[in-house]
């Protein structure tokens, strides 16, 4: 009879959780300001990634724009404040867009038009948009500062040198990475570095967020979490809980023994998700929480700014 309760218990939470992600999620209607900004995060920060690539690729993301000016406009029409940080940044980041082609002499006159050009210029005063440029000495600078300064130094990096990284360090990282804390100090987490190219290869074309710069991987590790070590049916999400502490610090880990890092989504479908379980060899009771790239960065290498949010933009306090 318990088993059932519970069972009927698993089930009711997740149709809970399926009529939440419906109505609040941004997937089916934009009608709040915070599935407006997520959408222009979204697509700004793509174009940001756009603007890593060297050479930039000329004219790119037409159609990424078009969508981030409709949503910008909207955001104005809806008379949600034009002072957030997210805002903003799309402006800047469009901005950024708009003097590369300049600069460089590409006509862009079919993509944005003068108005367009007036719009993301207003509000894009004082902002800083686009992406940050490194030198690989530079990046890791701060990498054994105070956490403030080692905090702030870390950033996704997507472009990676011929160099490998070994075995002994790896062991280092895994170490520094396993003291993340997780539910009654279960540790579900288990890390698979792969190393053999043509299996990077074929792990990054399902993954598929990386392109551009995906040639440029030599290995990777693919964090997931074994369902195993939860007892009840109230721990379901547990495993994204604890996974997503455990890949936090696992980037920090990396950024401490100067490895650059980025960790990649596995927001996927079941089919995908099965594809990579089977290529890879994990237990059917592991569930991927992301696969990271890493390597050591080149020489000269660039990062999407990916501007933060303000402080109160996130912090609520009760009195
Ligand atoms: C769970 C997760 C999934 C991500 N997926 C991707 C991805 O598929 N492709 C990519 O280029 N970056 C990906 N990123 C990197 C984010 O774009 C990056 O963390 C974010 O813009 C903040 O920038 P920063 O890491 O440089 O601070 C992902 C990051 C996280 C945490």
């Amino acid at each position: 009879m318990g088993k059932i309760i519970s069972i009927l218990a698993l089930f009711s939470d997740h149709l809970f959780e399926f009529i939440c992600f419906v109505r609040y999620s941004s997937s089916y209607s934009l009608n709040s300001s915070t599935k407006l900004q997520g959408r222009i995060t979204f697509n700004y920060h793509s174009l940001e990634k756009g603007l890593i690539n060297v050479p930039i690729r000329s004219r790119f993301g037409k159609a990424k724009i078009s969508r981030l000016m409709n949503y910008l406009k909207l955001w104005v029409v809806r008379g949600y404040d034009v002072n957030n940080s997210q805002f903003r940044s799309g402006c800047a980041v469009l901005k950024k867009y708009f003097d590369y082609h300049a600069e460089t002499g590409q006509e862009i006159n079919d993509i944005i038009s003068d108005n367009e050009i007036e719009f993301f210029s207003r509000y894009s005063e004082g902002q800083e948009g686009g992406t940050i440029s490194f030198n690989c000495k530079d990046y890791f600078s701060s990498s054994h500062s105070g956490f403030n300064e080692f905090s702030v130094s870390r950033h996704s990096v997507r472009h990676f040198s011929a160099e490998s990284i070994d075995y002994t360090t790896i062991k280092r990282v895994i170490s520094l990475a396993g003291n993340a804390p997780s539910v009654c100090n279960r540790q579900g987490w288990q890390v698979t570095f792969i190393t053999r190219k043509s299996l990077v290869d074929e792990v990054l074309l399902i993954q598929s967020g990386l392109n551009s710069t995906s040639e440029s991987v030599k290995q990777l590790l693919v964090v997931t979490v074994n369902r195993g070590v939860f007892v009840s049916v109230t721990e379901w999400y547990q495993v994204f809980i604890d996974g997503g502490i455990f890949v936090q610090n696992l980037l920090y880990a990396l950024h401490f023994h100067e490895i650059a890092a980025v960790a990649l989504n596995w927001s996927k479908h079941y089919f995908l998700d099965k594809k990579l379980r089977k290529l890879i060899g994990l237990d059917p009771s592991e569930k991927v929480i992301s696969v990271i790239a890493i390597g050591y960065p080149i020489e000269e290498f660039s990062v999407p700014r990916s501007k933060r949010k303000d402080v109160s933009e996130i912090l609520k306090i009760i009195d």
